[in-house]
C-alpha cells in the first residue's frame, strides 16, 4: 500500500519537511509500504520552489529519516534524472507524470535508449517493430552508468583536462583511449581540443 502526501504547504506556518517525516513515520507504523511524495496544492498563497526534481528533497528526507520507501515525483524529466535519484538513494521509485502525457511511450523509449529489454518494458506486439530507436543521432556517446561501483570488467574511465600552461596534446580519438572502452571516453577524447 502506498500513500501520497503533500510534504510541504510552501507557506509560513504550514506543513514543513520535518512535519512530513513525522507524517511518514505514522503511515509506516500504520502499515504503509511506501510514501509518494508530492507537495503543495493546499492553499493559493503557496510559494513553491519550483524547478526540475523540486520535490525530490522531500522524498529524500522521508526515505532517509523515517526509513520508509519513497516515490519521488515532480518535474523529473529524463531517465538520467531517474537513475541519479535512485542510485543516490534519494527515492526507491520515480513517478513520471507530464512527460508521459507528452510521450505515452516514455518508459518504453527510456528502456530502448538504455538497451534494456525485459519484463519491465514490454512492447505491445503491434509496435514491436519500432522497439529499436532509429539511428538518427550519435551512437558512440557515454553509456549510462547504471551501477555505483564498477565490478570487474574494463578499468575506470579517465578524466584528462587541459590546464593553463600545459602543452596542448591531441589526445586519443574518442572511443579509442586504452583507459576507456568505446563509448565511455568521458572527456578523455577531448584533451587539447
Ligand atoms: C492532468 C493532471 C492531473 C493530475 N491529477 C492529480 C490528482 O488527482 N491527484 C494528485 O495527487 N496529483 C495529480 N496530478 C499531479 C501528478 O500526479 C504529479 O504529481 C505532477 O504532475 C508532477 O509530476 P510531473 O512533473 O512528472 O508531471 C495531476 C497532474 C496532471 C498533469
Amino acid at each position: 500500500m502506498t500513500v501520497r502526501i503533500s510534504a510541504t504547504d510552501w507557506v509560513p506556518g504550514g506543513i514543513t519537511a520535518p512535519d512530513a517525516v513525522q507524517i511518514a513515520r505514522a503511515f509506516a507504523a500504520a502499515g504503509a509500504d511506501a510514501v509518494d511524495v508530492s507537495t503543495g496544492q493546499v492553499t493559493p498563497d503557496e510559494q513553491p520552489a519550483f524547478g526540475r526534481s523540486y520535490q525530490t528533497p522531500f522524498a529524500d528526507a522521508i526515505r532517509n529519516q523515517a526509513g520508509i520507501a519513497t516515490i519521488a515525483v515532480g518535474v523529473i524529466s529524463s531517465y538520467d534524472d531517474v537513475n541519479s535519484i535512485v542510485l543516490a538513494g534519494r527515492a526507491d521509485l520515480c513517478a513520471i507524470g507530464r512527460a508521459h502525457l507528452h510521450d505515452p511511450n516514455w518508459t518504453l523509449h527510456a528502456a530502448a535508449d538504455q538497451g534494456y529489454a525485459g519484463p519491465g518494458a514490454v512492447w505491445p506486439a503491434p509496435w514491436r517493430a519500432g522497439s529499436g530507436a532509429p539511428r538518427t543521432s550519435r551512437t558512440d556517446g557515454p553509456r549510462p552508468r547504471l551501477e555505483l561501483i564498477r565490478t570487474g570488467g574494463p578499468p575506470a574511465t579517465r578524466h584528462a583536462r587541459w590546464r593553463p600552461g600545459e602543452a596542448a596534446s591531441p589526445g586519443p580519438a574518442a572511443g579509442t583511449s586504452p583507459a576507456a572502452p568505446a563509448g565511455e571516453t568521458g572527456e578523455a577524447g577531448r584533451v587539447g581540443g
